[in-house]
Formats: structure tokens, C-alpha cells, sequence
């Protein structure tokens, strides 16, 4: 009943040829039948230009950030309303490497999250321990600490329309994934979180594993219950191999 979703996640890589071609190879590869949700998340620069070149196609586009704020004096910043306006679908929010380089705190993921709901986008929100936390035994502590941020101010209903992307740091462009034991208990433990406050939304809502996900991994990661599909890094720059990864969520 949940249609997973796979999204790729393009981080700051690409150039207009590159893109096209990527595009190109993605498009191709899309098998026609709707059992799998695509979307590609390039960076900003490039979001109008790839929106134009998947119009009228199955695949959905996303951005990787966005700014808290609605309109006004910031310097460098984009709005919801403006990705709305070039036709986004779904932005990312919380992603750790905004959380650590960037220093965004729950609180602002938060307003991100609030942001992106106001414009009718998707937020696909990230929560995640680090290598260090997860050794200590604080997984669940820290990812119900980032959840609650969110629930905090958005509320339970808000998560009805989100997404969630479970992404341990310590797997992200390490080439390391979570096994899908590991990847299963906490995307169990975030459902759970979410339907003891509304069992229809917790049943519902799609929870994306990220982290060193590929075409070799994706098939037994996607096939655990509470797993729906991926938010794919280093491997969603590679066409053929992103389109496996896709595979692998439709079975
Ligand atoms: P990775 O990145 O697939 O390269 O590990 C995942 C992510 O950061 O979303």
C-alpha cells in the first residue's frame, strides 16, 4: 500500500551536459509501469533546466535545501515559493551534511520542514545517528530527538504529507550501508514513533533508507518491511546504476 519512492540525491556534482546525459539515461530506463516513484534532486542552478527536461514524464524533481524564511533580505537563499513556482515537487530537509558543515540545528529543520509544507511541497525529512552516537546506544534517542523537533511544531497531521529518509551518517558516502537488520529496526522504531500518535499516518508514511545505497545493496535493504525505497547519494550520478537501485524498490 505504500508506494516507495526512490530519490536521488545529486549533492553539489553535475554540469549541464552531465545532467542531460544522466536525464537522458534515467528517462530511458524508466520501465513504464508505476510501481516506483523516481525523483532526482539536483542542485539548485540546475533544478529549472532538469524540471524542463523530465515535463511529462514519471519522474519527479526535488531540491536538496531550502531557506526557512518566505521572502526577503537573504542574501543567497531560496524560497519554498520560489521552488514551488519552477515546479518542484519534494525538497530534502535535514540533511546531515546541512546539520554538520552547515550547522542546522533541530529547531531550524523544523522551520524548513514548516516552509516547504506551505508551499504544498513534500519535505522528505532526514534524521540519522553518527558513528559515535550509534556506539553509545543513542540511535533511537537521536533520531527521536530530531522526529520530535518536527512534530513539535509541524504536528502528527503534518507528517501525512512528508516523507522520511532514515540516513545513519556514519553510511553516507562511507561505501559502508547500514545492514538491513539495522536499517529495519530503526525505520520500525520511527514508524512506531509516528503511529502512537496517529496509527493511519504511521501506517502510511514512506521511510527512506540512505546511505551508501547501490544496485548491489538496494534489492535486500528494499526488501525489509518497513523500508520504503531510498534516498540514493554516489549512486544516483550513475544512470544505469540508478535505474537498478529503482528496480530493486519496484519488486
Ligand atoms: P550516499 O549518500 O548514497 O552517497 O551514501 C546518501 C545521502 O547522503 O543522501
Amino acid at each position: 500500500m505504500r508506494r516507495p519512492l526512490v530519490a536521488g540525491n545529486w549533492k553539489m556534482h553535475g554540469s549541464r551536459a552531465e545532467n542531460s546525459a544522466l536525464v537522458s539515461a534515467i528517462l530511458q530506463g524508466l520501465s513504464g509501469d508505476d510501481g516506483v516513484e523516481v525523483a532526482v534532486c539536483p542542485p539548485f542552478v540546475y533544478l529549472a533546466d532538469v524540471i524542463r527536461a523530465v515535463k511529462d514524464t514519471p519522474v519527479a524533481v526535488g531540491a536538496q535545501n531550502v531557506c526557512a524564511e518566505p521572502v526577503g533580505a537573504f542574501t543567497g537563499e531560496v524560497s519554498s515559493a520560489m521552488l514551488r513556482d519552477i515546479g518542484c515537487k519534494y525538497v530534502i530537509v535535514g540533511h546531515s551534511e546541512r546539520r554538520q558543515i552547515y550547522r542546522e540545528d533541530d529547531a531550524l529543520v523544523a522551520r524548513k520542514f514548516l516552509a516547504v509544507q506551505q508551499q504544498k511541497l513534500t519535505p522528505i525529512l532526514c534524521v540519522g545517528e553518527t558513528l559515535e552516537e550509534r556506539e553509545k546506544t543513542e540511535t533511537e534517542h537521536v533520531v527521536a530527538r530530531q522526529l520530535d523537533a518536527v512534530l513539535a511544531v509541524a504536528g502528527i497531521g503534518a507528517l501525512a504529507q512528508a516523507v522520511v529518509a532514515y540516513e545513519p551518517v556514519w553510511a553516507i558516502g562511507t561505501g559502508k550501508n547500514a545492514t538491513p537488520e539495522q536499517a529495519q529496526a530503526v525505520h520500525a522504531f520511527i514508524r512506531g514513533r509516528l503511529a502512537r500518535q496517529d496509527a493511519n499516518i504511521g501506517g502510511a508514511i514512506r521511510i527512506l533508507y540512505g546511505g551508501s545505497v547501490k544496485a548491489a545493496n538496494a534489492g535486500e535493504l528494499f526488501g525489509m518491511p518497513d523500508v520504503d525505497g531510498g534516498l540514493v547519494g554516489g549512486a544516483s550520478l550513475k544512470g544505469e546504476e540508478f535505474m537498478r537501485i529503482c528496480g530493486a524498490a519496484r519488486s
